[in-house]
């Protein structure tokens, strides 16, 4: 595995650029305007990857539609985190050998994080001959070369050379909503938790220059932007890999200061490097959303390290205790996983009695799903999968219980809240935390700060009506 960093140069960049205005003056020559359908598949590095894409399509000439039907580029953008996501995969691009029958000229790209997997590369070659083009996230800068070498030669491209991981500045990138965006501020992971794939499909962890990053939030808030998310695997070692002194509470903290309202969240944040300093930054600035996303995976420290998380019980409870002591109103999420190879009865009553003590607003929960390739895929399993699906049925319905008590709580408290669209005849916004509030409004209130008086709510959302009180 490649582990270098490679910065892609203004001069490699503007030749990548030059493919999007040759494909473009091809289909001007035919007189047809193409159309380009992009399905995105797991996290939002991959949504923002996925904008990119879009990026490139449309500068290409195409339109973008919301059907695989009848397109005449389809790109799969896939996620290897659980097996699960891998067979949606192959299900859906199974089922364009159905579209590309009706669409003879279709071309089918398949990209993101199973893309470069040798596993994956032999599948496709043998299973799946309508698939054009595949390149792993490592070459997603070079999509307007690939697209046109397709198009030009009509043989199957593959770009999924072992290279270092890349950081490509300035290409172009197309936001379906201009209220809320992702801002990535670094790629990859160096942490290897056992269980994971990421840091081998995604190489080793690169940060942007926070220059970069500066201008492209400027640009952002300048144009209505009023919520930026930070994207990153590990957000708290951001900058560890610059020549400049920072570190992410001082990049927090320089975006914070850039003129307008809006609201900055970020995630993911591994524990074992979330700071008291990253804590103090957050309560700080009421332009950092008082929410923290800080994956626990479980409960018990002997399964931590197990995992290779480098923190044990106590030092999580410890931050956590932190956090909420510097920010009362702080909204916790967090990840955790299910059934790890070994994980006793007693170990997983660890992980619900931590999630007794802390009082996650929600959490995100996975079963273990062994990937190939990485350490925890070796490791003895002998709990029987009924028994991990009876722990997996317990969690929720102890977290769901928790997010019922933490949300009815709510009722009664007024929250700024962020109108972002509409559900039916209703409006919905979102508190400071990332709650769902629905409410009945204007619709010209959407993209606005708004306060809410919170008076119902459930499990997953809250509802309310707009008031003058703070
Ligand atoms: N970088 C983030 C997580 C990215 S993956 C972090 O470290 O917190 C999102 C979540 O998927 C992880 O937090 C973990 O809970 C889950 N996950 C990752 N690999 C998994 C696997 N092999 N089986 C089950 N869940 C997994
Ligand atoms: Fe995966 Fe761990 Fe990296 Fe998160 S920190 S992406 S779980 S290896
Ligand atoms: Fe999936 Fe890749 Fe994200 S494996 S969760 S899309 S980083």
């Amino acid at each position: 595995m490649n582990t270098g960093t490679r910065t892609i140069s203004q001069a490699e960049l503007e030749q990548q650029l030059a493919y999007p205005d040759k494909i473009s003056a091809l289909w001007h020559s035919r007189g047809i305007t193409p159309t380009a359908y992009v399905e995105t598949y797991g996290c939002q590095q991959n949504e923002a990857d996925s904008e990119k894409i879009r990026g490139i399509l449309l500068q290409s000439g195409y339109n973008m539609t919301d059907s695989a039907e009848g397109a005449d580029v389809v790109v799969m953008n896939t996620c290897a985190i659980r097996e699960h996501a891998e067979q949606r995969v192959w299900g859906n691009l199974g089922a364009l050998t159905h579209t590309k029958r009706r669409h003879p000229g279709q071309k089918i790209f398949l990209c993101g994080c199973m893309a470069g997997q040798s596993v994956v590369t032999d599948r496709l070659k043998k299973s799946y001959p309508h698939v054009d083009g595949v390149f792993s996230t490592h070459h997603l800068w070079q999509f307007g070369e690939i697209l046109y070498r397709v198009l030009t030669t009509g043989k199957r491209v593959y770009f999924i050379e072992d290279e270092p991981g890349s950081i490509a500045e300035g290409l172009p990138q197309h936001r379906e909503h201009t209220l809320k965006a992702w801002v990535s501020i670094m790629y990859g992971c160096n942490n290897f938790c056992t269980y994971c794939i990421v840091p081998y499909v995604r190489g080793r962890e690169r940060s942007r220059k926070s220059e970069d990053i500066l201008s492209e939030c400027r640009d952002l808030i300048a144009n209505g932007t009023k919520e930026i998310t930070l994207l990153g695997q590990n957000v708290n070692s951001y900058g560890k890999d610059l020549e400049e002194n920072i570190d992410f509470s001082d990049l927090l903290l320089k975006i914070a200061e850039i003129p307008g309202e809006f609201l900055i969240r970020f995630m993911t944040s591994h524990p074992r490097d979330a700071s008291e300093k990253l804590f103090d930054t957050m309560a700080s600035s009421p332009k950092i959303a008082k929410q923290l996303h800080l994956p626990f995976q479980s409960g018990s420290s002997r399964v931590l390290k197990a995992m290779n998380r480098h923190y044990d019980r106590e030092t999580y409870l410890q931050k956590v205790l932190y956090a909420k002591s510097v920010m009362p109103e702080l909204v916790l999420t967090s990840d955790v996983i299910v059934g790890f190879p070994g994980e006793t009865a007693e170990e997983f009553e660890e992980t619900i009695s931590l999630i007794q003590q802390v009082r996650y607003d929600s959490l995100f929960t996975f079963i273990f799903s062994p990937r190939p390739g990485t350490p925890a895929a070796k490791m003895e399993d002998l709990t029987p999968k009924e028994e991990k699906n009876r722990r997996f049925d317990r969690l929720c319905n102890v977290q769901n219980t928790i997010s019922e008590e933490i949300h009815s709580s709510y009722i009664g408290k007024v929250f700024r809240c962020l109108v972002d669209g509409t559900d039916k005849e209703l409006l919905t916004a979102r508190t400071e935390g990332g709650r769902l509030v629905r409410f009945a409004g204007d619709p010209a209130l959407i993209g606005s700060f708004q306060n809410i008086l919170i008076t119902g709510s459930t499990t997953w959302s809250l509802s309310g009506n707009l008031t003058e009180k703070e």
